[in-house]
C-alpha cells in the first residue's frame, strides 16, 4: 500500500554514509564514510525530504539498529547476520564480483552446489529486505536511486511492491560480456538482468560496460528483452574526483605529518617515488605491480637506489579466504623484493597495509610516478584523484581495462594488465619522463579527472530518472 508521506528521494546502498563501533565502556561511536560513493550521494543528506537505505555491516552496526541509535534521513537495516554473511560475501563479492572483474580460476572455479543455492537464496532475502524498506519509505511517486552490484534484484522487486516509483540503479564495477556472464546458471544469470531491467534507468560509468549489459540481456533472455515489456534506459555517468574537496583535505596538517614520515622512509630526496593506492584484492593487480617494478630493477639497474615504490594496500572483504590469501601474496613479494635489491640506506618497496586516508593523500602529493594496473575495474578513483593532488606533477601508467582509462587515456602511459614486461618498460618510460612533460599531462589528467564530480554525477543520474 502506498503511504501518503515518505521520502521523495531514496538511495539505497550496501554501506552507508555512517558506521558504528562499540566502544570498551558500552557507548557507541560513528563514523562518517569516505570515498567517491559517499560524497556522490552525500547530496541527498542535503535534501530535507531524503532516505538513504543501507545494510548494517558488523557489531556496532547491529548494535546501533538495535538501540534505535542513527542519523536523521539514514535507514540502517538489521539484516540478520548469517542471511548478511551468504549476500554479501558469498554472493556478491565472491561470485558476482568475480564474474564482473572476469577472475575465475576456471579450471576449478567457479562451482554451483547446494552451498550455493543456500547464498543465493540469503542474496534474495537481501535484496528483498532493502526493497521492503523503500516501498516502505518512498512518498508517492519518489526518485529510487539503488546502488551497485550487491542490490541488483531490488529494482524488479520495488517495482511489483510499487509501480508508481521512479526507479535507477547504478553498477560501480564493469559488466562482464556475455560469454562470461553465462559461467552463471542460466535462472541466476536471468533473475540478475530481469532484477535489473525492473529499473527505468540503469547507469555505468563507461559506455563498455554498458554495452555488455545489454548485450548479456540479448544473449541471455533472447525474445523476452526484445519485445521489451518495460522499456529501461541505459546512461553512461562516468564519476569524476571531488577537486574541492581533494585539495582542501591534502592541505591539513595530518596530511604533512605523514609526508615527513614517508620522506623519511624514502630516503635520500632527489629519489623518485612510485605510488600506488588500493583495497588489496585481486582485481587491483598488485602482484603483477610488484613483479612488474622488481623487472623494472632488474633490467633498468641504474634505478637501483634511485626510486622506492610506496605501496598502500589496504585489506578488503578478510572473512574470504581468497582476498586473505591475495594480501599474503602482496605482503611476501614485497619482502621478497626488499631482501633481494635492498641495501642499508634503500628499501625498495615500502608497503603498508593499515587503511589511512591522510597518508594516501600524502603519497598521492608526493607521486613522480603512480601505478594503476586493475585487471578490470569499473572506474577507479585513485586515477583520478592522484593528478588532482599532485604537488609537482606525476605520470601516470594506467590499465586499458580500468574504467578510467576512457576519461584519461590519451596523457597516461596506457599497459595491458597482465603484460608485465610491458608494465616494467611503462613505469621506465614515466621515470625517465622529464619533469615539464610530467607537469603538462598532470594537469590535463586533473581536468579530465574532474569532468563530473561527485555531486553533479549523482545530479545528473537524479535528473535523467525524473526527466
Ligand atoms: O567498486 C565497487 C564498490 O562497491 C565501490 O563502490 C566501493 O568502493 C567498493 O566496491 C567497496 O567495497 P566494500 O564495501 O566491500 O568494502
Amino acid at each position: 500500500m502506498v503511504e501518503s508521506s515518505g521520502a521523495s528521494l531514496l538511495v539505497a546502498s550496501n554501506r552507508g554514509p555512517v558506521s558504528y563501533a562499540v566502544r570498551d565502556d558500552g557507548g557507541l561511536d560513528a563514523r562518517r564514510g569516505g570515498g567517491g560513493l559517499v560524497s556522490g550521494l552525500s547530496a541527498v543528506k542535503g535534501d530535507g525530504g531524503a532516505l538513504w537505505v543501507c545494510a548494517a555491516l558488523g557489531d556496532g552496526d547491529r548494535e546501533a539498529v538495535r538501540r534505535g541509535v542513527g542519523e536523521p534521513g539514514v535507514r540502517m537495516l538489521g539484516i540478520e547476520p548469517d542471511v548478511f554473511h551468504d549476500a554479501y560475501n558469498g554472493v556478491a563479492n565472491s561470485v558476482l564480483w568475480f564474474v564482473h572483474h572476469m577472475l575465475y580460476d576456471i579450471p576449478v572455479s567457479p562451482v554451483f552446489d547446494a552451498g550455493f543455492r543456500r547464498r543465493w537464496a540469503a542474496y534474495e532475502a537481501y535484496n528483498r529486505a532493502f526493497a521492503d524498506a523503500l516501498a516502505d519509505g518512498a512518498a508517492p511517486g519518489a526518485a529510487v536511486l539503488v546502488q551497485d552490484y550487491h542490490l541488483c534484484l531490488v529494482p524488479g522487486m520495488l517495482r511489483e511492491r510499487r509501480p508508481d516509483l521512479r526507479i535507477g540503479h547504478f553498477t560501480h564495477t564493469p559488466w562482464a560480456p556475455p560469454e562470461y556472464f553465462r559461467l552463471l546458471p542460466d535462472d541466476i544469470a536471468a533473475a540478475l538482468l530481469r532484477g535489473l531491467l525492473g529499473a527505468d534507468r540503469v547507469g555505468f560509468h563507461t559506455r563498455r560496460w554498458a554495452e555488455a549489459f545489454t548485450a548479456c540481456c540479448r544473449d541471455v533472455l533472447g525474445e523476452e528483452y526484445a519485445r521489451g515489456e518495460r522499456a529501461t534506459r541505459v546512461d553512461v555517468h562516468a564519476l569524476g574526483a571531488d577537486a574541492g574537496f581533494l585539495r582542501e583535505r591534502s592541505r591539513r596538517p595530518d596530511v604533512a605529518e605523514r609526508m615527513a614520515a614517508l620522506r623519511t622512509q624514502v630516503g635520500e630526496a632527489d629519489r623518485e617515488v612510485v605510488v600506488r593506492v588500493d583495497r588489496t584484492e585481486p582485481s587491483k593487480n598488485i602482484v603483477r605491480g610488484l613483479l612488474a617494478y622488481r623487472r623494472l630493477l632488474e633490467r633498468w639497474p641504474e634505478w637501483r637506489g634511485r626510486v622506492v615504490k610506496l605501496a598502500f594496500a589496504y585489506p578488503s572483504r578478510q572473512d574470504l579466504a581468497v582476498y586473505r590469501d591475495y594480501t599474503a601474496e602482496v605482503r611476501r613479494l614485497a619482502d621478497e623484493i626488499n631482501e633481494s635489491y635492498g641495501t642499508d640506506g634503500w628499501q625498495p618497496v615500502v608497503l603498508h597495509v593499515e587503511d589511512d586516508f591522510a597518508r594516501s593523500l600524502a603519497a598521492y602529493r608526493l607521486a613522480d610516478v603512480a601505478l594503476v594496473n586493475p585487471l578490470r575495474d569499473g572506474m577507479n578513483l585513485v586515477a583520478k584523484e592522484i593528478p588532482v593532488v599532485s604537488d609537482d606533477g606525476c605520470a601516470l601508467v594506467l590499465s586499458r581495462e580500468a574504467g578510467a582509462y576512457a576519461d584519461l587515456g590519451e596523457d597516461a602511459l596506457v599497459v595491458h594488465p597482465y603484460d608485465v614486461e610491458a608494465t616494467a618498460e611503462a613505469l621506465h618510460a614515466a621515470l625517465s619522463m622529464p619533469r615539464d612533460e610530467r607537469a603538462r599531462r598532470t594537469k590535463r589528467l586533473a581536468a579530465a579527472a574532474t569532468a563530473l564530480p561527485p555531486q553533479e554525477w549523482f545530479l545528473a543520474q537524479l535528473n535523467a530518472l525524473r526527466g
